[in-house]
């Protein structure tokens, strides 16, 4: 029986792009998001038997307990789990609705958190497994303009982090991903495309493949591209009111 792997946010952007590489080394791959169309066109090519596509909204109470409920019923066990559903919001806190700020912890946060739970029930019976949380560069300071979003990628870096370290010395490997502007669908959905911060982004499937190639050879922190390294090393050394200013500087258009 092959591994499986289930990839949350697999209709678009970087979800998408984990799938060949996992098909090509011989996963079976689970694909979840809400977008069934653009799911089933990802996967027009491949083998049926390489991929199982199930519809999950993360963004209501308990979606994780669900969805890791229909996996369970199609006879499948996650070997490989990549929390990678996410979205964010521009706007000062105040002016954005408050339900989809809400929405916006439930799948960035609380969804990712329970996922992880219940399948680390699974990776402790068998002694074996893979997590990769999906962050950000945001994750390392605070970010006016996109205050919830920015927590929600801080608080998945110090969740995997911590857990980065309870299992440690174990066959059970955490890690997280920390990406830096990406040419997906993010931008359009947060509003930030016109942005200085969306200025360059680095093209998905780049991302995609250093993302996969480290984490498979078992990484625990991946931070793709040099000027992202960079981003990430000035936030270790600037007060965190400085990089709030500069955060708030490439929300301008
Ligand atoms: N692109 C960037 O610049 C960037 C930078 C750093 C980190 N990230 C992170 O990377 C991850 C992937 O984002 P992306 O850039 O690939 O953006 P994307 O192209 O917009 O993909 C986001 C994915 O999340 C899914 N999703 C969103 N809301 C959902 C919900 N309520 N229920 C279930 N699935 C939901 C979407 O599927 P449906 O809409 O079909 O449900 C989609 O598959 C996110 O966690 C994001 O925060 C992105």
């Amino acid at each position: 029986m092959n591994q499986t792997v289930l990839i949350t946010g697999a209709s678009s952007g970087l979800g998408a792009d984990f799938i060949p590489h996992f098909i090509s080394d011989g996963y079976h791959v689970i694909l979840t998001a809400r977008s069934y169309e653009q799911m089933q066109q990802l996967t027009q090519y491949y083998n049926p038997e390489s991929y199982t596509i199930i519809i999950q909204d993360l963004q209501i109470p308990h979606a994780a307990a669900q969805l890791y409920e229909k996996v369970k019923q199609r006879g499948l066990t996650i070997d490989i789990l990549i929390n990678n559903a996410g979205f964010g919001l521009l706007g000062d806190f105040h002016t954005l609705d408050l339900q989809q700020q809400l929405a916006m912890m439930q799948v960035n946060m609380t969804s990712l958190v329970e996922l992880t739970y219940l399948c680390l029930g699974d990776m402790e019976n068998k002694q074996a497994g893979k997590i990769l949380n999906v962050a950000s560069v945001a994750a390392y300071l605070p970010g006016p303009k996109m205050a919830i979003y920015y927590a929600t990628k801080a608080f998945v870096l110090s969740f995997s982090q911590a857990l980065c370290e309870e299992y440690a010395n174990t066959p059970i490997q955490i890690s997280i991903l920390a990406p830096g502007a990406t040419k997906t669908n993010f931008a359009k959905v947060a509003h930030v495309e016109k942005t200085k911060m969306f200025a360059r982004p680095m093209k998905s499937s780049v991302v995609v493949s250093i993302a996969y190639h480290q984490f498979m050879k078992g990484k625990h922190i991946i931070i793709p591209g040099t000027i992202n390294k960079l981003i990430i090393g000035a936030t270790k050394i600037l007060p965190r009111h400085l990089l709030a200013k500069v955060a708030k500087t490439i929300t301008r258009i």
